[in-house]
């Protein structure tokens, strides 16, 4: 019989094997292995020598060993009790799942007919049978009970399916986002209980319209809240299917007819301009050049220019259109195709157009706030918004540069050719602004968020500004011409609108596009409208999507449009 080795300090009951060299440190777990009569050696640690144990030490690891072995036995017991468990449970649903497929769900005719309803117009049907058709959004099952949250893009809505109902094949086999067809009795949530729109189905007849698959291709196997950025941009199609980008988009719609209605109330007619243009208006450097039948021409960076044709014709006009920046911007701010809300108006003056876009915004909010959907949709997404204190704080540039100064905002200094210079640790120099200085995006936004008040900044340097705006009278300063023009920027997200005052005179005009190095020949039937009756007139461009993000407090302009297009992304 050979002989087990037990170290009472340095022995290991799980890993050793009784060796002199691989000892145990329990004398119980030895003979619980071993054997009650096996022999077993025992020292306190390395430094004494292997000797037999006490009788006592004995008696009692025999009763240790007794110990082991009974737990042994009862986790024995208890996993095959599970296994058996399981397997029935197994043999159950699979018996079900058989069973199931001989029960055929048939709609009852004699019971009363049921209203066909979109879910977000239920309420009317309270008590009554109706026919809803949508995705499964969630799934649960409960016992014999199967519990949908069914989405049709107007409204969730709680069903219950039982009885029959909920042990067809199709029933046991449903997945998530599947499409079907619930008929049934729409009854009040019982008090203490909620559901959304206050009511739930009670199926009594159903069926598939279209299966979506389980297993590895299931819905949540592709799109989960842990999926990374880049799958999240590939699947937008799908992610737009969630809750909040549902929200966003959802409100995105009633913020534009809002938007609709503001204009209309200040008597702005809406037209649509083309996208595929022949001439800039923002800058050659972020214009997407195309062969257009073998003429170059341009995806529309702004259809002011077409506006401004438009006022002879129609007098105050807007549009709701795309514009397109090729910029290598990468911001949470900037897209490469963006929804552009333009506006232009006559015979107004610079001080009229800042009033007229504070209106603009403020009643739009305004009606967003008191229209019931909208507000619940802010609610959900802003919980802490607070529409705008009007007037809006006016700042001038030249004002704007000072403030950053006394605020130590600094800026990173460039050489002549605009590369960044850094000091001997490779550190980005920094320096303070100067007039004539184009106030960066960083600089700009932790001025705004600072002020926290939305502040319509306003007479940039010409030099920074496109060919077409006006200058501001008698507003030089050491060398600089000043423009009407005028950002409007609001805390969270910077910069939302930009507009200005145009040049009226055609001697002007034809300085501008000089000073741009513009050849004015396309440009023809936007400089007839000096010719043919000039008035003094000025407009604005308002990003959708930046407006929606300070509105729905999202993070970036990305979630705010359906399909955002960046550099390299035009899928889906
Ligand atoms: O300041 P911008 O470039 O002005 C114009 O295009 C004028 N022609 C508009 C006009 O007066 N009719 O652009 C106007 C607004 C910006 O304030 C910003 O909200 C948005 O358009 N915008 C962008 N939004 C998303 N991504 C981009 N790359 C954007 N560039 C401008």
């Amino acid at each position: 019989m050979s002989t087990y080795h037990v170290d009472e300090a340095a022995g290991a009951d799980a890993t050793g094997n009784g060796a002199a060299d691989a000892p145990y440190q329990t004398i119980a777990f030895a003979l619980f292995t071993h054997g009650q009569d096996a022999k077993v050696l025992v020292r306190k640690d390395a430094a004494t020598p292997y000797d037999e144990p006490t009788q006592s030490a004995l008696k009692k690891a025999k009763k240790g060993a007794d110990g082991l072995e009974k737990k042994k036995k009862k986790a024995e017991e208890l996993a095959t009790r599970e296994a058996q468990a399981k397997g029935e449970e197994r043999e159950r649903k699979e018996k079900l799942l058989e069973q199931s497929k001989s029960i055929k769900l048939e709609e009852d005719a004699s019971l009363p007919k049921a209203n066909k309803a979109k879910i977000g117009n239920l309420a009317p049907f309270r008590s009554q049978r109706v026919r809803v058709f949508g995705w499964v959004h969630r799934l649960r099952s409960q016992k014999d009970i199967i519990f949908i949250v069914l989405r049709d893009g107007t409204g969730y809505l709680q069903a219950v399916l039982s009885g029959l109902t909920a042990q067809t094949y199709d029933a046991l086999t449903l997945t998530l986002e599947s499409t079907v067809e619930l008929v049934g009795t729409l009854q009040a949530t019982p008090e203490g209980k909620t559901a959304p729109g206050g009511h739930e189905l009670s199926v009594d007849y159903w069926r598939i319209v279209g299966a979506a698959p389980g297993g590895d291709d299931a819905f949540t196997n592709r799109l989960n809240e842990k999926s990374d950025p880049s799958i999240l941009a590939d699947l937008r199609h799908l992610v737009l299917r969630g809750e909040n980008a549902s929200s966003v988009l959802r409100l995105r719609s009633l913020m534009l007819s809002s938007f609709r209605e503001s204009l209309g109330a200040h008597h702005l007619l809406e037209v649509t301009p083309p996208c595929l243009v022949q001439t800039q208006v923002e800058g050659g450097s972020t214009l997407f050049k195309l062969d257009y039948y073998g003429q170059p021409a341009y995806l529309t960076q702004s259809s002011q220019l077409y506006l401004e044709t438009v006022l002879p014709s129609l007098g105050d006009v807007f549009c709701v259109q795309e514009s397109f920046r090729a910029e290598n911007s990468h911001t949470r701010r900037h897209l490469s195709e963006y929804t552009h809300l333009e506006a232009e108006l006559a015979f107004i003056d610079f001080d009229g157009l800042m009033s007229h876009i504070e209106s603009i915004i403020c009643e739009t909010v305004d009606r967003l706030l008191q229209d019931e959907k909208s507000a619940a949709l802010i609610k959900q997404l802003n919980p802490t918004f607070e529409p705008p204190q009007r007037p809006f704080m006016r700042l001038s540039y030249v004002d704007a540069i000072k403030w950053l100064n006394e605020h130590g905002i600094q800026h990173e200094a460039e050489d002549a050719e605009g590369n960044t210079i850094k000091d001997e640790a490779g550190n980005a120099k920094m320096v303070d602004h100067v007039v004539g200085d184009d106030i960066a995006e960083a600089a700009e936004r932790q001025m705004t968020d600072i002020i926290n008040t939305p502040i319509f900044l306003y007479g940039f340097p010409a030099e920074l500004k496109s060919f077409y705006m006006k200058k501001m009278a008698g507003a030089e300063q050491g060398g600089h011409v000043f423009t009407e023009s005028c950002d409007l920027l609001m805390p969270g997200v910077g910069e939302i609108v930009g507009g200005s005052m145009r040049i009226s005179d055609m001697a002007e005009l034809m300085a501008g596009y000089k000073r741009e190095g513009i050849d004015p020949a396309p440009y023809y039937w936007f400089t007839d409208q000096r010719k043919y009756g000039t008035c003094e007139h000025g407009g604005y461009g308002l990003g959708v999507e930046r407006f929606l993000a300070w509105l729905a407090k999202r993070y970036t302009v990305r979630e705010c449009s359906l399909y955002p297009r960046w550099p390299s992304r035009a899928t889906p």
